[in-house]
């Protein structure tokens, strides 16, 4: 693992600003394609404006979900329909660069499709991260067998029963950990405590699984 950055933020503005910087940075550090996994929630939506402002090489990304729920793409469960509406609507990007999980999409049909694209390495080039509140990242909830798997790229989950789509795809935590550049976003005083437990990689959470080969980042805003 190369470096473990930790930053605290005064706002999600500024935490937003930041975490672009960190994908610009990325993607302009190397060249031809790129590729990305975005999460869902409501964390990345200042991410993606911050994003959306930016004239970057769109021709060399290609975004795939962290995660997804299985909710057709029009509906507001939709991960992809959210990125879609915040980010990859507002930048120019090839159609074929988008790479939503299509509804009926296997988890080991969405992991051949993305192992195609990282020529078979399965190592994207970035991964955006939230924080749930039960210290769950992408859809690796506490006890998920996605935690353990070390051959699946994607795995299919189920939700605890507190949420409206049980029914998800997530990438497993092998993929996760195999990743170049991870930024994890965190923001708002009920996430402290589980951001610091993250950051501790404390092992009763998942997200204190995460140990990238690559750089991670692990920002964290005061006010959401
Ligand atoms: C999802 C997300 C999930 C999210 C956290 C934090 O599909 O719900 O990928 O992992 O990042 O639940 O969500 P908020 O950003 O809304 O707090």
């Amino acid at each position: 693992m190369k470096s473990r950055n930790s930053r605290r933020f005064r706002t999600g503005e500024a935490m937003a600003d930041f975490a672009a910087g960190l994908f610009k940075k990325a993607l302009l550090r190397k060249t031809g394609k790129f590729t990305a996994a975005l999460s869902g929630g409501r964390t990345p939506a200042r991410f993606f404006k911050k994003l959306a402002a930016l004239d970057l090489p769109w021709n060399r990304v290609i975004f795939f979900m962290a995660d997804e729920r299985r909710a057709p793409l029009s509906s507001p469960e939709s991960n992809y329909g959210a990125a879609r509406a915040q980010l990859f609507s507002k930048i120019k990007i090839p159609r074929a660069n988008l790479r939503p999980l299509k509804p009926g999409c296997s988890a080991a049909a969405y992991s051949r499709e993305f192992l195609k694209e990282t020529g078979g390495s399965g190592r994207l080039d970035f991964i955006l991260l939230g924080l749930g509140e039960d210290g769950h990242t992408a859809s690796l909830f506490p006890g998920s067998r996605a935690l353990k798997t070390n051959k699946n790229i994607f795995c299919p989950v189920l939700a605890p029963d507190t949420y409206t789509t049980r029914r998800r795809v997530t990438l497993s935590l092998k993929a996760i950990n195999a990743s170049s550049n991870i930024v994890l976003l965190a923001s708002g005083p009920r996430k402290k405590k589980i951001f610091e437990k993250a950051l501790l990689r404390d092992k009763n959470i998942p997200a204190g699984f995460i140990k990238p080969r690559g750089e991670i980042h692990f920002l964290f805003s005061g006010k959401e």
